[in-house]
């Protein structure tokens, strides 16, 4: 009997949990723990819209998402070569995020499936994040600390499996991309800010300005936790005293000061984030580092991450430049690496739900 060809498997892919429309298609061996690969994807950023506002306005943003999902969705198959009839199962984000652009994704994602009778799966936006890099050309084996660091999030996971996350620590307060976030828009920068500051700290001091790095000594020294609350506070302290006023914290003050004060936040953030990364291994006894989420991206700490890591032969991984802030493909992706491990149950009932906030390390408890 001559061989039949191995089926693929595809899926795809929707995510709509914040101001980015994602969509993408995933495609797997049925059968093969090969892993999954990029087939095709689109994005639509709302970052035009929302910077008006110096952030995101949750109405507006679901309302975005209504518009762009199907478009992206006719690209992402046109560019495929697929019909919708040829996809497998629908993933999209069940949480976390914001309610009503989740609503949209998933409303979506369900309406698409029961029209093709095709199974959906709603995916955790942070497993999408933390499993990415294994899209990458050097993908990570479990297990693996991972780094988590985005708008919302900043955490530490061991993670042993596809589905197997322990959490180490996490912030207590703000998230690391929200602390990049907040000072940017202190800086006058806009939104969203981490991208911006980065690229202003360049040109700037990272010792101008002596910033808290906090948690890392002291009697919670050991501790996995972040807290990166005081750095805001500390930065808005600082330009006041430069002559900044409450209202526009930033007027008056040199572009010289300006863009120090970038570089020494994005250091005190780095160093924290760098800190906690090689503790969470020494204690873990894991060679391997995995750094996903928008901060991801941050050249500053990638470059710091490589260094530190070179010193004690742990291998980092990140995910795509392009593929470290929201998109389809991560949502795609986790779907279709629950399905392999056999740990997701696609279904046809279509009465979904979202889950605005969702805890990881809850999802296979
Ligand atoms: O993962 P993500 O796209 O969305 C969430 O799930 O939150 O992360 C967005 C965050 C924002 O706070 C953004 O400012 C930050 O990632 N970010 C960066 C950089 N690119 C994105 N922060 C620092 N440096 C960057 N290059
Ligand atoms: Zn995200």
């Amino acid at each position: 009997m001559p061989e039949l060809p191995p089926r693929l498997i595809r899926v795809l892919g929707i995510e709509s949990s914040c101001d980015e429309t994602g969509v993408a298609v995933v495609a797997f061996e049925a059968g093969s723990q090969a892993l999954p690969r990029l087939v095709a994807q689109a994005l639509h950023s709302q970052i035009d819209m929302h910077q008006a506002y110096g952030g995101v306005v949750p109405e507006l943003a679901s309302r975005d998402h209504i518009r762009r999902v199907l478009p992206l969705t006719t690209q992402v198959l046109d560019d495929a070569g697929l019909r919708r009839s040829d996809i497998d199962l629908i993933a999209y984000t069940r949480g976390p995020g914001l309610a009503g652009a989740l609503l949209v994704g998933a409303g979506v994602a369900c309406a698409m499936a029961m029209a093709l009778d095709k199974p959906v799966l709603g995916v955790h936006h942070l497993e999408g994040h933390l499993l990415t890099p294994f899209l990458s050309v050097d993908p990570p084996s479990f297990p693996f600390i991972a780094l988590l660091v985005s708008g919302g999030h900043t955490q530490l996971m061991r993670v042993d499996g596809v589905g197997r996350y322990e959490l180490l620590g996490e912030t207590i307060d703000d998230a690391a991309g929200e602390a990049f976030d907040k000072t940017a828009k202190m800086l006058g920068l806009g939104y969203p800010g981490g991208p911006a500051l980065a690229k202003l700290a360049t040109r700037g001091d990272p010792q101008a300005f002596k910033l808290p790095r906090p948690l890392l000594t002291g009697d919670r020294a050991a501790t996995l936790d972040f807290s990166f609350a005081g750095l805001k506070t500390a930065v808005w302290t600082h330009l006041l005293k430069l002559g900044g006023t409450a209202d526009a914290p930033h007027a008056g003050i040199t572009a010289q000061t300006i863009a120090d004060m970038a570089a020494s936040t994005q250091a005190a953030i780095t160093e924290v984030l760098v800190n906690k990364s090689l503790k969470a291994l020494k204690a873990s006894g894991l060679e391997r580092l995995v750094v996903a989420g928008g901060v991801g991206a941050n050249r500053s700490l990638r470059d710091q991450l490589d260094t530190a890591c070179a010193r004690r032969g742990v291998l980092v991984h990140y995910p795509e430049l392009a593929l470290c802030t929201d998109n389809g493909a991560m949502i795609a992706l986790a779907a279709a690496l629950r399905v392999q491990a056999g740990r997701a149950t696609p279904t046809r009932d279509y009465a979904f739900d979202v889950k605005p906030r969702w805890d990881l390390a809850s999802l296979d408890a």
